[in-house]
This record gives C-alpha cells, structure tokens and sequence, in this order.
C-alpha cells in the first residue's frame, strides 16, 4: 500500500452522537431510583413475617433467610458501623443493618419514590414516541427470529455478521419488555395500594387466577416483575460489560467512536 492511499485509523471511525441527552438522563435516575424502590420494597415485604414466596400452591417459606434481613455484626466491625437492635426474643444485638419491620419508613420511601419513578418512565416514553427514538427500540417482525440468532452469536455458535444498526434484536426485545414491565410495576402498585377487591383497578387482575383474589394476584405479579426487573438488570449489565468500556462511556457523554460503515446504520 503507497503512502497516499494509506488510512490512518483515525479516518476509519466518526465520532457519532448515540444517545440524546434526554435518553441518558432518563436512563441513569431510571437506575437508582429502582434500585430505591426495591429498596423500600423489601422493607414492605420483610416488615410481616407471613409474606411467603409460593409456587404452584406450595408454601416454599420467605425470600430470604431472616439472617439477611439483620444480619448479626462480626466482633471485629467498629461499634460505630453497626445498629443496635433485638431479636424477636428481645435479646439485644449489634446488626450490620437492620430491615426488618420497618413498615412505616418503608411505605413512605416507597410512595415517595414511586412517583420519580412514574414520571421518569412516563416522559421516557413519551420522549422515544415523539423523538421518533422508539423505532431503535421498538423489534421489528422478524425480531424473535433474529434474536435467536444474537443469542447464539453471543454464544460464539453463529459466525455469519449480524444486522449492524443501533440495538439489535435481543436488546429491542429487552428494552420494550422493561418499559411494558414499568407499566405492568405501576399499575399493580396503584391496584395493591389501599385496596379494595371491588375497585375496577384490582378487577383487571381478577379471573387471572380462578383460587385467588384480585388483590392476590395484583400482590403476585407486582412481586414477580421485581424480580424480573432484577434478572434484566444482571443480564443488561453483563451484556454492557461484554460491550466493553466504549459502548458504557458511549452512554454516559452520549457519543461514541464508531466505524465509519457502521455510522450510517445507527
Ligand atoms: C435496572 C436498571 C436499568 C434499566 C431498567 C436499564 C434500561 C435500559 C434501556 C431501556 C436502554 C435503552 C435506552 C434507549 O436507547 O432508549 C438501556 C441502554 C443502556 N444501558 Fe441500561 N438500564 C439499567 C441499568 C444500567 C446500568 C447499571 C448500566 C451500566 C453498568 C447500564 C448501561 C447501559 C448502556 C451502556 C446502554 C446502551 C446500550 C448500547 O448502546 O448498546 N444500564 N438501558
């Protein structure tokens, strides 16, 4: 190759603006806020020794031993890391941390912050619709399909090059499917507080379940998207440190350095 038609990297890659400002603001409060949900949630649910997890009818006891709920301090940790507390004896005891019956401070976080977390998730979506940003997001018909084949590039199972454009197929599924979670979180929240049986929000979940009560079943899958939510959130965060520490900065500042053939698909 002669001097002149040599390229140098830096003519390969453009910088592109990847991400909207709007998006990665969304994004990042997006993520603590949930996490302060779950947070706050578990204070909820570990302030009652009868919420137990059951799966086809049978009782398979609390989510977590007690011990993680208050975990007794080591010796060797400071008095002045740990809190003071009892055991359901009245014995007294030094705890890293303590979330059991905490009922009160729990709603009140939980009620708080479920409103950042509404509104959050209420103006994103509306962003990604008028922006025209939910066609990146939205799958297309051949998504599932192509998806397969994402999980199995990733498997290093598939070799032919994938579709190049901003998310693929597996990540369009992923990305609708935590904002239908979001709204499936809210409105079974709304459902399940101060409830009533006969409200018409409660209603939408009755005949889901022929043994249950409406209540009950709103109860079960606000709790089940939790966790859904959290199995997204250790697969999305495993994928971003596959993609590697580009694509991660690509979301913080919102540009990213990319091939010049790719820039014309994202
Ligand atoms: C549970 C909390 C989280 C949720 C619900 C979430 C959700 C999302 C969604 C919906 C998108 C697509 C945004 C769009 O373009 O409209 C996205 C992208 C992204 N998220 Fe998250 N995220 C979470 C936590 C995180 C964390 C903790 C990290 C960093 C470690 C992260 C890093 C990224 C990156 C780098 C992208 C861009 C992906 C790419 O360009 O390939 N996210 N996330």
């Amino acid at each position: 190759m002669t001097s002149d038609t040599q390229e140098t990297p830096r003519d390969e890659y453009v910088l592109v603006n990847k991400h909207p400002l709007a998006i990665r603001w969304f994004h990042w409060i997006n993520f603590p806020v949930l996490f302060l949900m779950i947070w706050s949630g578990v204070l909820i649910y570990w302030a009652n020794r009868v919420m137990h997890i059951r799966a086809f009818g049978h009782d398979i006891g609390p989510l977590f031993p007690d011990s993680w709920y208050q975990p007794m301090a080591p010796k060797w940790v400071p008095t002045w890391l740990t809190i003071a507390g009892t055991d359901d004896a009245g014995t007294a005891h030094q705890y890293l941390w303590n979330m059991s019956y905490r009922l009160a401070e729990g709603m009140a976080w939980h009620f708080t912050i479920a409103w950042l977390f509404t509104i959050n998730g209420i103006l994103y979506v509306l962003y990604l619709a008028f922006s025209g940003a939910w066609r990146q997001v939205l799958p297309r018909r051949n998504a599932f399909k192509e998806s397969i084949l994402v999980i199995l590039h990733d498997l290093y199972l598939y070799r032919k090059p994938l579709p190049v454009r901003k998310y693929n197929a597996a990540q369009q599924i992923a990305y609708t499917g935590v904002i239908l979670m979001g709204a499936l979180m809210f409105i079974t929240g709304v459902a399940i507080y101060k409830p009533s049986d006969q409200s018409w929000l409660v209603q939408i979940f009755a005949g889901l379940d022929r043994h249950e009560t409406a209540y009950t079943v709103a109860k079960f899958l606000h709790f089940w998207t939790t966790m859904a939510f959290l199995g997204f959130f250790v697969v999305h965060v495993g994928q971003v440190m596959k993609a590697g520490w580009k694509n991660f900065r690509g979301m913080v500042t919102g540009y990213d350095l990319v091939d010049r053939e790719e820039a014309i698909n994202l």
